[in-house]
């Protein structure tokens, strides 16, 4: 699919009403400058869930639900962002234009879909033949129903090489065909011997299907020992590994609306808690679970349970997944982890405890945080000051990862309680490590302004404010695109330090050549983004009352603080080369220009 240009995103966003959009689906009643309504996203009885015509965004108080039209769209009409898309311009009676340069996908062979589901259903035929009585056989032994295979498609390939032929006639004649069958994975060249065979044979078969139904891939068991234990299809132009989950599109199918999803391993997995009537596992095809799929379950569900074994590589497989999660955090999502007991996968336990008991094993999975903190603690002593100094550390890394604000909050203050600490200890700790990497980061790129960063604790309370004053600017910005009119020298914001002075420098640029943006049409830019979880968080924080009214001069007074700060910056740099190494012709008169500005501010000197 080619790519949608991001001017017909914008025009999209521009023309469509965000009030009239939800009101269509939601009914809406005008509230102050707002509008209300229970919110769509989690049950409730007094409407916390908020649009704002100017902002052309929603917010919902309750659970934290907010984004613009698209977004909107994606959430209520489970939708992905290209459909959602397409779902609103058709609304406005527009077509979605594809940018078919800049896409470097080759554009996907629609056959490939239709040959594929032949051969699904080959596979099911196969069963019914005498060859296919061992799979029966096979399929009955592991406790399969009829009814279950049918639902999964599962089917059987013979211990042939050219099973495919017997489907589509002879290959050879027909090269077109040949030559759409390699591309999707189901016939293998032998180069050397110029040869080309089927990939799967004597296997149980299991399709593979993608959001929309359509089969994709297989996976193929033996049906008693051999290697590989599962054989499964190569990526092709259709298959994408790390973005399918098998089951995903059954779950669906079978629950009008999913409150969770179980993310196990196996195919045999998900077709046992299936045949249980636990119809909300999807596995992961053979690889770790990616920041991909849980992007995508998390547009289907608010909370995902992985469910791991007990063991060793279980754990392990758990925190390379929670790398993932950590970051896509927010907005009441929920990430649970459930671990079996050594030996059990999730077809064993549930063909022994039934389900029921197996559900009551979902319901006390461990919250994420939960887990983190009870798998680090193991690794320390909690009862010396360097256990618990050691636990701060080892949390650290995931602590970073996490993007939401509240989230974020959360964890480091159980973090803090499991150390015997206080939030603020914890926070200087935290800090202090901080300014330390960045240090030996910077080292390497800038001696001076290394020596600057270390050279005291004031400067580390500088930091933070500036760091404050920029969050508040990006705020300020966000909520009101507009007063960045306000804002016409801002260029030197690219010479501060902070991460977040070229993300306050991108916006003023993105609102320059884009003045008639709204909140939700200027967030939009970030949808793809890590940045975008903070971003949006900064556009729905409530501000203090006495403080509305007050957003141009509050920008102002940002932009004074930051350009103050920059300058100070610049001073002590060239100070610092001025002693070691000297100045050219234009630093020298840089500085002197400078330190007058310095002196005509006294009670912010440049040097403290
Ligand atoms: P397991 O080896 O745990 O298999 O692999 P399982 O699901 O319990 O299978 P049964 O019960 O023995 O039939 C878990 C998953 O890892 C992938 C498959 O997706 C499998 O379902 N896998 C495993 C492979 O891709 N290749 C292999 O050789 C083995
Ligand atoms: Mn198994």
């Amino acid at each position: 699919m080619a790519l949608i240009p991001q001017h017909f995103i914008h025009d999209l966003l521009n023309r469509v009403d965000i009030v009239d959009l939800i009101d269509s689906r939601v009914p809406l009643k005008k509230a102050g400058t707002s509008y209300k309504a229970c919110c769509p996203f989690h049950g409730e009885k007094t409407p916390s869930f908020t649009v704002s015509q100017d902002k052309q965004f929603y917010h919902c108080f309750g659970c934290g639900a907010h984004g613009n039209a698209i977004g909107f769209i994606m959430e209520y009409d489970r939708l992905e962002f290209p459909d959602a898309v397409e779902e609103l311009a058709s609304s406005l009676g527009l077509e979605v234009p594809r940018e078919q340069g800049s896409d470097n996908r080759p554009k996907v062979d629609e056959d490939l879909y239709t040959i594929m589901s032949k051969i699904a259903a080959f596979y099911q035929q196969q069963l019914k033949t005498p060859a296919g009585k061992q799979a029966i056989e096979y399929l009955k032994n592991r406790g399969l129903s009829g009814e279950i295979a049918k639902q999964y498609a599962i089917g059987f390939v013979p211990n042939e090489w050219n099973n495919l032929e017997k489907i589509f006639g002879n290959l050879k004649a027909n090269p077109k065909l040949q030559k759409q069958l390699l591309d999707c994975g189901m016939l293998i060249k032998n180069e050397e011997k110029n040869s080309i065979y089927d990939r799967f044979r004597d296997r149980i078969m299991f399709p593979i299907k993608d959001k929309r139904g359509r089969i994709i891939a297989f996976g193929g068991r033996v049906l008693g020992q051999g290697e590989p234990k599962y054989l499964n299809s190569p990526e092709t132009p259709i298959f994408h590994k790390s973005n399918e989950l098998y089951g995903l599109y059954q779950a669906r199918q079978a629950n009008r609306k999913l409150q969770r999803i179980l993310i196990v391993e196996g195919y045999m997995d998900v077709v046992a808690l299936a045949q249980f009537g636990i119809t909300n596992a999807v596995a992961t095809l053979g690889t770790a679970t990616t920041a991909s799929h849980i992007q995508q379950l998390f547009r289907t569900c608010r909370e995902l349970v992985l469910c791991f074994d007990g063991d060793r590589a279980g754990r392990d497989a758990a925190l390379r997944a929670l790398e993932h999660a950590l970051p896509q955090l927010r907005d009441g999502r929920e990430i649970k982890l459930m671990f079996l007991p050594d030996g059990e996968d999730p077809d064993s336990m549930v063909r022994k405890i039934g389900q029921q008991a197996f559900e009551e094993k979902i319901a006390q999975a461990l919250p994420i945080f939960e887990f983190l903190l009870k798998y680090l603690a193991k690794q320390v002593d909690l009862d010396s000051v360097t256990g618990r100094g050691q636990l701060v550390h080892l949390a650290k890394p995931y602590l970073e990862k996490i993007s939401d604000p509240i989230y974020h909050e959360f964890f480091s203050g159980a973090l803090a309680e499991k150390a015997g600490l206080t939030a603020d200890k914890l926070e200087k700790i935290l800090g202090a490590d901080q300014s330390a990497t960045s240090n030996s980061v910077s080292q390497a790129q800038n001696s001076y302004q290394n020596r600057i960063n270390s050279k005291s604790n004031l400067q580390a309370q500088q930091k933070k404010k500036t760091n404050k004053t920029i969050q508040l600017a990006l705020t300020l910005l966000l909520q009101n695109p507009k007063l960045a009119q306000t804002i016409d020298n801002y260029a030197w914001l690219l010479t501060l330090p902070d991460k977040g002075s070229k993300v306050l420098h991108q916006v003023l640029e993105i609102i320059a050549t884009n003045p008639k943006l709204t909140t939700g049409s200027l967030l939009e830019y970030w949808r793809e983004d890590k940045l975008y979880p903070r971003l949006a968080a900064l556009a729905v924080t409530e501000r203090e009352e006495r403080m509305q009214g007050n957003e141009t001069t509050e920008l102002q007074d940002c932009f004074k603080h930051l350009l103050q700060q920059a300058r100070k910056m610049r001073f002590n740099f060239l100070q610092q080369k001025a002693a070691e190494h000297g100045l050219t012709e234009q630093e020298k008169s840089e500085y002197q220009q400078l330190l007058l500005l310095a002196k005509n501010s006294p009670s912010k000197s440049a040097k403290n």
